[in-house]
């Protein structure tokens, strides 16, 4: 039996007087890879943001890892971002002021891991998404793909049970982002991470083990 890592049962969310989630049932199982996708405006980000705790709702339970975001305080809810899910963006979010280095080892450092366990964590994580001779740049001096590596490293750096991505190739161009990709899947086929993953390309959802679409704040049912 496969054990669940996200569930989210009847999840309605509403921005004022307008409902922009009616209902989303949904689960994926622990390193399971699920691809969500359907036209713009059908509520995708906005159910990502629920999962990431960065917007509240109105009415249903998430689950992730067996914890009820709905019951969390804010201390629970920043554990739970720190130790349990990596997020991955469209705009890559790395600090400015930080070295490739020091933005994949921040996520180390807020979880406690020791400086030894950091330093062999993000030697080998910048290594494996090809980037080890990059360490010391800041993010200004990477080309998009190589941003995006730095945050895809950074996303998986404190062993999270689930990536969060939301378009994470939507900035980039076809080799850069198929390069992505492919460390994307890699990463989380080695580490069993489970992934959900926006896109709008049905060959970037190729990566993924199956697609759920998504409609007018719907999952829509697989006939
Ligand atoms: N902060 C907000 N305030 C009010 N309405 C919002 C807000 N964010 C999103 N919406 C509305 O919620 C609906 C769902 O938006 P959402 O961003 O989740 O769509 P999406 O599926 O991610 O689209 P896209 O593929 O274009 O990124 C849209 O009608 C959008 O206008
Ligand atoms: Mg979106």
């Amino acid at each position: 039996m496969s054990k669940t890592i996200l569930t989210v049962t009847d999840l309605k969310k509403c921005y004022g007087p307008v409902e922009v989630l009616h209902g989303v049932d949904f689960a994926v199982d622990a390193g399971e890879r699920v691809a969500l996708m359907g036209p713009s405006g059908s509520g995708k980000s906005t159910l990502l943001n629920c999962l990431s705790g960065i917007e509240r709702w109105e009415h249903g339970q998430i689950r992730i890892d067996g914890f009820d975001l709905g019951q969390a305080d804010r201390g629970g809810l920043e554990r739970l971002r720190r130790e349990s899910i990596g997020y991955i963006f469209q705009a890559f979010h790395l600090l400015p002021t930080l070295s490739a280095y020091e933005n994949v080892e921040l996520p180390g450092q807020l979880i406690g891991m020791s400086a030894a366990e950091r330093r062999r964590r993000v030697t080998e994580l910048l290594e494996a998404v090809g980037l080890g001779h990059r360490a010391g740049h800041r993010p200004d001096a990477l080309s998009g793909g190589e941003r995006q590596r730095v945050a895809l490293a950074r996303a998986v750096m404190h062993r999270p049970r689930l990536i969060l991505a939301d378009e994470p190739t939507g900035s980039l161009d076809s080799v850069a982002g198929a390069q992505v990709l492919n460390l994307l899947k890699q990463l989380s086929a080695d580490h069993g991470i489970a992934l959900l993953l926006v896109t709008h390309d049905p060959a970037t959802a190729e990566i993924c083990d199956r697609t759920v679409h998504m409609r007018d704040g719907r999952i829509e049912e697989t006939p």
